[in-house]
């Protein structure tokens, strides 16, 4: 046992039992009824770091939630790791499909994992991936081993677009400053399959409502006559995929960068297997962009996608009518080099110009951010390769992931530092999901694997 693992073994229930009680603190940032449990977690989270060994800490309001900053800084000289993360987590529904209660989180044995998994909203995006990095830095100071500066930024606005992180890092710069950015917010391979995650994809999301007539019809009086808002919105939202699934804005395409044969080639070694994948699924069959195959469809491929539809009668019974209105979701998945500002004009102006005239659209964007990749030869990720080699007994391999986080390519560009995506979570956690958890397994290999992450980087470094 190595001096990292008696460590985790001794404090494991404790790693555990703090986990469990800062999961209990309903941090949904969609939510307003949630504000006063937001601010609670940023309050935990700043006194968590504090216990870890910070020098300083604070709480830097914004004009929404705040970030929790912390530092300890030991020699000037040495590089400086600033870890980015996020407190607040996603709204707990549909709740009736939960097992158990979202915020009650409880430890339970699984197939994939014998050894437990905690449930809980959160448990793996991104508290608890989250954690792994505070309680990382519990051990190093706690066993001095600490080989660098350290830097903590902990948000609480991450899944609702970082819209304050923005501004809050083109504003400390110099606070900022560091060598390399590292954070655990994405997933591996499998359990037994360690990865790197070297890109993300960019997000632009818009609202849409489709306005027919003044007020709400008789559906046998006037059907047939006007223009029924809902029909000609799934009328339009069909249109913007071809027969190829291949999506029809004029111009989306323009940006996207084409993978050589051999990068292609190199991707489809990761180990993948569309029977397992469909079986998760109770799926029949997997669909997608002719000419692509699932894991290039869900991760250099950009997408177009409702998340959600709504409009007239979806109460008890039959109501015969015709709404007034009709509204739609949508996200569009981007790949690097589409910018995200664009894609969203792009789809404001073709969404409104295939209207019929019987019908006024509003498109209203949301949030967004640009895709990110990172090479694999960069200090970071050998530093990063070399502790999951020493943890796992075998290389990672690098993956390009399908999710978004926004912020990672505005850290790049503003604090002019690579970024070292070092995920812990697994497909099957449920993130954003009902029974979201996380592999007490994945929990205590992050904190032993993060601490060889900080040693490697600050010997390459020299
Ligand atoms: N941690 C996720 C993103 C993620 C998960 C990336 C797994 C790769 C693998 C993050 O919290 C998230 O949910 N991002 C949102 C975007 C955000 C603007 C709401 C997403 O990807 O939908
Ligand atoms: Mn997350
Ligand atoms: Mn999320």
């Amino acid at each position: 046992m190595n001096n990292n693992t008696s460590y985790i073994e001794k404090n494991k229930d404790r790693f555990l039992s703090e986990l469990i009680e800062l999961l209990k603190i309903p941090s949904i940032s969609a939510d307003s009824a949630y504000k006063n449990d937001v601010l609670k977690t940023a309050e935990a989270v700043k006194d968590h770091l504090k216990n870890a060994g910070c020098d300083t800490v604070e709480i830097c309001p914004t004009k929404g939630y705040p970030i929790v900053y912390g530092e300890k800084i030991i020699d000037k000289n040495l590089p400086t790791v600033l870890v980015y993360g996020h407190y607040d987590v996603q709204p707990a529904d549909p709740l009736e499909l939960w097992d158990s209660a979202p915020f009650e989180p409880v430890i339970k044995k699984t197939e994939l994992h014998p050894e437990g998994a905690i449930f809980a909203r959160g448990a793996c995006d991104d508290k608890g991936q989250m954690y792994m990095h505070v309680k990382a830095l519990e051990f190093m100071t706690s066993t001095n081993q600490l080989p660098c500066n350290v830097k903590f930024m902990i948000e609480g606005e991450e899944e609702v677009g970082s819209v304050n992180l923005t501004d809050f890092v083109k504003e400390n710069r110099e606070k900022l400053s560091n060598d390399v950015i590292l954070i655990s917010d994405t997933g591996m391979i499998a359990k037994d399959i360690p990865s790197i995650t070297t890109g993300l994809r960019g997000l632009s999301y818009v609202e849409v409502e489709v306005t027919g007539p003044n007020r709400d019809l008789h559906s046998g009086l006037y059907g047939g006559a006007v223009a029924n808002p809902i029909n000609v919105l799934t009328k339009m939202i069909a249109s913007l995929q071809d027969e190829n699934n291949h999506i029809t804005i004029p111009g989306f395409y323009d940006n996207v960068e084409e993978l050589s044969k051999e990068e292609r080639a190199e991707m489809a070694k990761a180990p993948f297997n569309l029977e397992d994948y469909k079986k998760a699924l109770n799926i029949e069959d997997v669909y997608g962009e002719t000419g692509y195959t699932t894991n290039e469809r869900n991760s250099i491929r950009p997408t177009l996608d409702v998340n959600g539809i709504w409009g007239g009668y979806t109460g008890e019974g039959a109501k015969t009518v015709i709404a007034s209105k009709a509204y739609a979701k949508i996200s569009m998945r981007l790949v690097p080099n589409q910018d995200w500002q664009n894609i969203t004009q792009l789809f404001k102006t073709h969404f409104e110009s295939i209207a019929p005239k019987g019908v006024k659209v509003k498109v209203t964007p949301h949030h967004g951010g640009q895709g990110y990749v990172t090479p694999i030869d960069s200090i970071g990720y050998q530093a990063a390769a070399k502790a999951y080699n020493d943890t796992f007994g075998k290389q990672p391999i690098p993956q390009r992931s399908g999710g978004s986080i926004p912020i990672v390519a505005l850290f790049e560009e503003e604090l002019k530092s690579k970024i070292i995506l070092m995920g812990f979570g697994l497909d099957s956690d449920a993130i954003h999901s009902p029974n979201e958890h996380f592999g007490v397994f994945n929990y205590l290999k992050g904190i032993e694997t993060i601490p060889l992450f900080y040693k490697y980087f600050t010997e390459l470094s020299k």
